[in-house]
């Protein structure tokens, strides 16, 4: 018999060690509730940011472009339920996490609380979005917790194609006519500043940061992901042909990186208090969703029941 002592030792060396922390470890119950809450909301936004891109895929302008939209909006469903998964290893429920979703317990990443407005609002999602969220999970395919860093793998390699297919439709409507040029950059001036805010707060004011580094769920702080993000994305938007809305944006030799100007903040915790554009619209249309599969759930469960007392 082990003790709780020699549990939580055993906890540490992994750590320190950094190998992974399988659902059969004991964890300290802060752990598990900060990973429970991380990976919900992560899966939380998975799900929900199927919603700005689904508002396309009805008036994709071509068949190829439908079927490309068709299969990113479904790699998110998988994702968000792969995310669930890893939940319940550290014994959470998707029913109540998915209730917490629809109440406002719990929260959903920020960024999908903006309207798609014009078919370019697809590449920039694409773009940006997606490679806002590599920046922020690639880090995550390390994470001390086994069944999430898995998960990232495979998202990773997914959210890469949604970067690359985002990407690329630009790269075309940047050849085409100039009111194509039009949208695309105006889709980017209305995307740029929120995606920035993806990271979340800067560092000073991420109380949790400290806790989740020396746990090794989380590998880099905000602002170097954030960092990371812009100095990556400059050299695609000059290829591109875009300008990137901020004035104060430029090289920092010294520093090796680009400097840039102060994010609004007190619009991010608008959205994040629920003010957002689209927020209520979101989360309607989510529980809409939940209320109208009720009948799907109860079926799955009478068959599962089935076939147990059959067996
Ligand atoms: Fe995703
Ligand atoms: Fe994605």
């Amino acid at each position: 018999m082990t003790t709780t002592e020699s549990l939580e030792t055993h906890f540490e060396r992994t750590i320190e060690a950094d190998q992974r922390i399988e659902p059969r470890d004991w964890v300290p119950e802060k752990y598990r509730a900060t990973l429970i809450r991380q990976i919900a909301q992560h899966a939380h936004s998975e799900i929900i940011g199927m919603q700005p891109e689904g508002n396309w895929i009805t008036r994709a302008p071509s068949l190829r472009r439908k079927a490309i939209l068709l299969a990113k909006v479904q790699d998110e469903a998988g994702h968000g339920l792969y995310l669930y998964s890893a939940t319940e290893t550290l014994g959470a429920d998707r029913g109540d996490l998915t209730e917490r979703l629809i109440s406002g317990k719990q929260k959903y990443s920020s960024i999908f609380n903006y309207p798609t407005l014009t078919f370019a609002d697809v590449g920039v999602i694409g773009w940006l979005v997606d490679g806002a969220a590599i920046c922020n999970q690639v880090p995550l395919c390390r994470c001390s917790y086994g069944p999430y860093a898995r998960a990232m793998i495979r998202i990773c390699k997914e959210e890469s194609f949604h970067q690359r297919q985002g990407y690329e439709l630009l790269m075309t409507m940047m050849r085409g006519t100039a009111a194509q040029r039009e949208m695309v950059q105006e889709a980017t001036n209305r995307w740029w500043w929120p995606s920035l805010m993806m990271f979340g707060p800067p560092d000073g004011d991420s109380p949790n940061t400290a806790q989740s580094m020396a746990w090794k769920i989380k590998r880099h702080t905000n602002d170097e992901l954030r960092q990371r993000f812009v100095d990556m994305t400059v050299p695609q938007a000059e290829a591109l042909g875009v300008t990137l809305p901020d004035p104060d944006l430029r090289w920092n030799a010294e520093r090796g990186s680009y400097d840039f100007g102060e994010i609004d903040w007190s619009e991010f915790k608008e959205v994040l208090r629920g003010n957002g554009p689209c927020n209520a619209q979101r989360v309607a249309h989510r529980k809409r969703a939940h209320d109208e599969g009720a009948w799907v759930r109860e079926a799955a469960a009478a068959h599962a029941r089935k076939h147990r007392e059959a067996a």
